[in-house]
């Protein structure tokens, strides 16, 4: 017996080279609008210096290539379970990959963000259902956000429900969707693009407060 709270089984295993390949291919073909998500995530990043970034789910580093080629980067750290997505990632960022740190770690582990350091940004796109169960979206970001330094950002973006999702396990509803990063503690969350069911938000790790002010 099986129930709404239970988590679904993977369905496509990233960790095969082969079903990895494909879902790029089939991606590329599928989803022709994730570029401007790209530009999205690198529009919002663009203004800040020397920044340290954690990807999560970073899959066959398109994203990587784009916020390295287009944002000042001091630090990428890749995080993925699959090695074969790490492999497909270097070969995808040629001389670019010296400048990533590829981390094989599984985001359901609830230590996965422990001995990573701290950001300044946060990024995952069509990666945090991964997590195989929607309820467990809170509970990443806010292990993310343990890693974020104060004034740091998350740039979280991924599908949302619509009468049409096939695994509605996996995917909060559009509304949900911000309401899970203040549940998570961020705040002053944004819209910074949508397209084909799917959104980019991003959310702002608060700075301390200023005691000698207040
Ligand atoms: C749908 S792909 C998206 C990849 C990439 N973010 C992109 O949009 O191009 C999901 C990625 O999440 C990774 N992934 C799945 N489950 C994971 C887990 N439990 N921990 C870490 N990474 C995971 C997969 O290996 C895959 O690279």
């Amino acid at each position: 017996m099986t129930s709404d709270d239970d988590d679904l089984p993977i369905r496509v295993d990233f960790r095969d080279l082969a079903t990895a390949r494909t879902w790029i291919e089939e991606t590329r073909i599928k989803r022709p609008y994730r570029p401007r998500f790209f530009a999205a995530f690198c529009a919002v990043l663009a203004s800040r210096p020397k920044l340290r970034i954690l990807e999560l789910g970073s899959g066959p580093g398109q994203l990587a290539r784009e916020i390295l080629v287009h944002c000042d980067v001091h630090t990428y750290v890749a995080l993925d379970f699959s090695p074969a997505m790490h492999e497909i990632a270097a070969e995808h960022l040629g001389e670019l990959a010296s400048r990533v740190t590829f981390v094989t770690r599984d985001f359901r582990e609830p230590d996965w963000a422990n001995d990573l350091g701290m950001f300044d940004a946060v990024v995952t796109l069509q990666a945090a259902h991964e997590t195989r169960h929607k309820r467990h979206l809170v509970p990443l970001l806010e292990r993310a956000r343990s890693v974020v330094a104060p004034g740091g950002v998350l740039l979280y973006a991924d599908h949302y429900l619509t009468p049409e999702t096939k695994l509605p396990a996996l995917a909060p509803a559009r509304d949900e969707q911000p309401l899970a990063l203040e549940r998570a503690g961020f705040v002053e969350i944004e819209l910074r693009y949508e397209e084909g069911n799917m959104a980019l938000w991003c959310g702002t790790n608060e700075p301390p407060r200023d005691e000698t002010t207040t």
